[in-house]
């Protein structure tokens, strides 16, 4: 361990400082220097456990190689859908365990660790990832055939079957006799067992007795300390690395393995058409100037696959929170493609879940109904936020507030970064800038507005700081290996990291957010937790050594990956439990693993302020949302640079398009609220921010949707068109639910775009409803002052469109229904509507309609579970709350009538049509009167 600041000499103290204040100078100045760093980062190359996998996996290849694990027959045991047995690495003698669970639901887990390990390898991610212990489905079937040994387990309610090869050990997973994923079927499986670190070399002699220098010892001599920078990992442990080939077969396309700055079909890396050269790599990092269409490693790591072919989903998730790197291969045969990726983490056990499907739409179900479902947000969450670093005190929190109400711009959070605290302490203020923070607070909250303030995992190491001094008393830090605090450094300068693997500190940080704790905060503050990979500026690849020592003597490097969401996770509880009847937290958090999506949102770093950038966002949040976090965003605008009024203005229209909708800036940049760049580029972020909020509920429902099945709210295209090969890799448009299909402009100059609008069905343009026929690729006028969405001819989608200063301002107001019809004349959608911000809805206090129109009746009906007493008393608090506009497009004819049909009355209503092209005549009904909470019916005559 070589960052104990504590024990550093005059000399060495004063290099980490150079060292810190170079970093320093090069985050807050990022003109100095260029685009990413690449020599702070890793290459496979120079990791020696993933070097040695990929050279592993190339001598498995050749032709005279065997798979050396084999099954150990006479170990086989099958009871209630378990199967467990022994498997032993004939090169060497080691004897494994595993365990294989056929579950109900489609999906198997995979389990596997060795038989007598020397001490422990870390099992403890399940306890924090798996939210729903897996159903084992206890009416599957066990058969061995005698003469070879191929063991199979059945599903008898399914069509899956899981195969099982004894020597080279291999698992098949099939449905209906046709293999969809394959473990180990390339060879590559490789655990390498704990051992004792070999004893100092003896000298070589000359001669016939000389020692001979074995392979084996020339893994020993690698496979210990890692030296990197001036760093040395003491790897304690030495090699400890698990790997293992998964095959898809007959899938061209995967998906998922964020956080990478990547396409949405993954690419190849080990040769193949426009190949990376590296692996995929899983290792939250901090990388400063982030390069694009890199496999390199970012903030966040999902180690989650998905696979799409025409007739089939499948995907798997490689439970595993230590740094893991992922090769992707294809291979063509009698013109079907096959993926296959291989996996390597560098601790841990192998422990695989495989989701069989059939949909992508299933798949979800599988992967969130394992780790848990998103957290529905409060509604304002989705609404705009104004952030940059830094608002530079109240005063300017005040202007900038009313800079959006004198523009008529709605604005529902305004973000205070590291500089309004006391010297970077977390949780204190900078009482000169911001005297009194209640006073600021509660003027924001007068009209609806929040305030989120920024809490890092770093704590200064400053005696009187009651935050350090707490966590010190209670011995809550990570520590270095001789038991010391771990001591790095971050922005407040000398700082140790809370362990939050221990419960204690886990408590320890929700008190942190209890209001009478966190000074001059309300309910109406939130939180932004950043730098929770964890950043360490003096640590190699800028982060936590990974033989630092958390809490149950585990290192870091075993859960590395996992450390964000353990601090986001408190934060969020912190919030929820700060008032005596909780309310839904808000928490954005940069790191991310699976399970993020149970508290937080997370936002993509720091991007630039560059068109490139505008274009990535799009596949990096497609990836991230197919991967189980619904709720997450880019910075709009980009955080370093100064976009020019154009690129801001795109982005603006993007990001009214994408989950998490935030405007931030870094320190050094130039100014850039919505108004400051004059007309028109005024007016066109206003009519983007205000579209948005049109449309909030819309997005509002598509959250409900995701927090109940996890399907993400921005879909690649081949979420809802699975059978149309065209839009496999598509990832420059992607849909908002079901109902709109949105092609953000990313580029500059651009008067027109090409639109691939797949299927039959018409569409319609959101916003002068005139209508574009289905079947291909059409281009479409996209000038500035215009946003590419279109409405699928189908939908019905809900609005608000009285535009307020904030969103919550617009609680009590009346819905549009935008009826879009389809080449049947008919369309359906749905409303989800609850107060936007306690837990009364998980008892019931909510409304969920669904509308359908056919055959010129448009009808809401309930679609409502578990209604209770709640209920009842929430549809009473809304029961004002009326549709005020009926707007159905592409009616071929005029109707003569429209009458409202409810258990009230029966009631005539006022209809007008205009004509906006052949067979698109755009009725309005103006005020039907009818409730949101209520049945009705509404009938078209001709
Ligand atoms: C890094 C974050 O990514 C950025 O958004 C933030 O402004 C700075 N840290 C300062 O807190």
């Amino acid at each position: 361990m070589n960052n104990q600041a504590n024990t550093l000499g005059p000399r060495r103290l004063k290099k980490t400082y150079l060292f810190s204040l170079f970093c320093l100078s090069t985050l807050l100045f990022p003109s100095a220097v260029v685009g990413v760093k690449r020599e702070d980062f890793k290459t496979c190359e120079q990791s020696s456990f993933c070097k040695r996998n990929r050279d592993y996996a190339d001598a498995a290849k050749t032709d005279s190689a065997s798979s050396p694990y084999t099954l150990t027959t006479d170990t086989l045991n099958f009871k209630d859908g378990l199967l467990t047995g022994e498997l032993l690495n004939t090169q060497n003698n080691v004897p494994f365990v595993f365990e294989l669970n056929v579950l109900e639901n489609s999906s198997a887990r995979f389990r596997m660790n060795e038989k007598t390990p020397l001490k422990p390898r870390y099992d403890e991610l399940k306890n924090y990832v798996i939210t729903n212990p897996p159903v084992v489905d206890k009416d599957a079937t066990f058969s061995v055939d005698q003469s070879s040994g191929v063991v199979t387990l059945r599903q008898p309610e399914s069509d899956s079957t899981i195969v099982i090869q004894p020597s080279p050990f291999q698992v098949t997973f099939l449905s209906k006799g046709t293999p969809l994923v394959a473990l180990n079927e390339r060879g590559f499986l490789n655990f390498e067992h704990l051992r004792e670190k070999p004893a100092p070399k003896l000298v070589k002699q000359e001669g016939e007795n000389a020692e001979q220098e074995t392979t084996e010892d020339k893994f020993e001599e690698v496979s210990w300390e890692e030296h990197w920078k001036g760093s040395t990992d003491s790897r304690p442990n030495g090699p400890s690395s698990i790997a293992m080939d998964i095959t898809f077969p007959g899938f061209e396309h995967v998906y998922g393995i964020p956080e990478h700055a990547s396409s949405l079909s993954l690419k190849t890396t080990r040769g193949g058409e426009n190949a990376y050269t590296d692996p995929y790599r899983l290792y939250n990092l901090d990388v400063f100037e982030y390069e694009l269409d890199n496999p390199m490693a970012l903030y966040g790591s999902i180690p989650f696959m998905m696979a799409h072919g025409k007739d089939r989903t499948v995907g798997v998730f490689w439970m595993n929170a230590a740094e893991t790197w992922i090769d992707i291969e294809k291979e063509s045969k009698d013109k079907k493609t096959t993926t296959q990726t291989h996996w390597i983490s560098e601790s841990g056990v192998i422990d695989i879940f495989v989701f069989l499907g059939p949909t992508s739409s299933d798949i979800f179900g599988q992967f969130s109904s394992l780790t848990g479902q998103s957290a529905l947000p409060q509604s304002f969450a989705i609404a705009y936020h104004q952030c940059r670093w830094n608002y530079l005190d109240d005063k300017d929190v005040a202007s900038v507030a009313a800079g959006f109400d004198e523009h008529d711009i709605p604005v529902d959070v305004l973000w205070l970064d590291i500089e309004h605290t006391d010297g970077k302490k977390y949780f204190t203020w900078d009482e000169t800038k911001f005297p009194d923070p209640v006073a600021m607070q509660n003027s924001l909250s007068v009209k609806g507005r929040k305030l989120v303030t920024i809490v890092d995992p770093h704590i200064k190491r400053e005696d009187n700081y009651y935050i350090f001094e707490e966590a010190k008393k209670n011995d809550l830090f990570i520590k270095n290996s001789d038991g010391s605090d771990f001591d790095g450094w971050c922005w407040p300068g000398s700082s140790s990291w809370v362990d939050f693997t221990n419960p204690a500190a886990r408590e320890w940080l929700i008190e942190q957010f209890g209001l009478d704790k966190y000074k001059h905060s309300t309910e109406s503050l939130f939180t932004w937790n950043d730098m929770n990979e964890p950043s360490v500026f003096s640590g190699p690849e800028i982060t936590m050594p990974k033989d630092a020592v958390h809490y149950g003597k585990w290192e870091h490097r075993d859960l590395h990956n996992y450390f964000g969401v353990l601090f986001h996770e408190s934060t969020a509880n912190g919030q929820i439990q700060r008032t005596e009847v909780p309310k839904r937290p808000f928490v954005l958090s940069r790191a991310f693993y699976a399970g993020t999506q149970r508290t937080s949102a997370i936002w993509t770093g720091d991007n630039f302020a560059r068109w490139d950038h505008l274009e990535a966002s799009v596949p990096m949040l497609l990836t991230i949302g197919i991967s189980g976090i619904p709720f997450s965003g880019a910075d709009v605008g980009g955080f370093f640079g100064n976009p020019e009024p154009e690129l801001l203005v795109r982005w603006y229209q993007a990001g009214a398009f994408q989950p998490f909708f935030r405007a931030h800036a870094h320190i050094d940049t130039k100014r850039r609220e919505p108004w400051l760049f004059g007309e028109p580029y005024t007016s066109q972020i206003k009519h983007a921010i205000r579209t948005r909020y049109s449309l909030l509920p819309l997005w509002y429902t598509l959250f409900h949707e995701a927090s109940v099945s996890g399907t993400p709210v921005m879909r690649p295209m081949f979420v809802n068109y699975p059978k149309d090969e065209a839009v496999f890799d598509m990832d420059d448009q992607y849909m908002v639910g079901e109902a709109l299909l949105v092609k953000p402009i990313v580029t500059p100059d651009t008067e027109s775009t090409s639109v691939y609008f797949p299927g039959n069905s018409p569409w319609y343009n959101l916003f002068d409803y005139s209508l574009v026929h289905g079947g291909g690729f059409k281009t479409i006028d996209a000038k500035l002052d215009s946003i590419p969405v279109f409405i699928r001819g189908g939908a019905i989608i809900p609005k608000r469109e009285r535009i307020r200063r904030s969103s919550s301002l617009m609680k009590w107001d009346p819905f549009t229904l935008v009826i879009a019809l389809d080449e049947e004349n008919s369309a359906q959608g749905e409303l989800y509507l609850d107060d936007g911000e306690s837990y009364d809805y998980q008892s019931g206090a909510y409304v969920h309609r669904k509308f359908t129109f056919t055959n010129g009746v448009l009808e809401s009906l309930d679609v409502a579970k578990n209604r209770s007493k709640d209920a009842e008393h929430f549809i009473e608090s809304i029961k004002t709350i009326r549709i005020e506009r009926l707007v159905i497009l592409g009616l071929a004819k005029v109707p003569k009538s429209a009458t409202l049909v409810s258990s009230e009355q029966n009631k005539s209503l006022q209809i007008d049509c205009e004509q906006r092209g052949t067979n698109n005549n755009v009725c309005t009904v103006k005020d039907p009167g009818s409730r949101v909470g209520e049945d009705w019916k509404i009938e078209l005559a001709y």
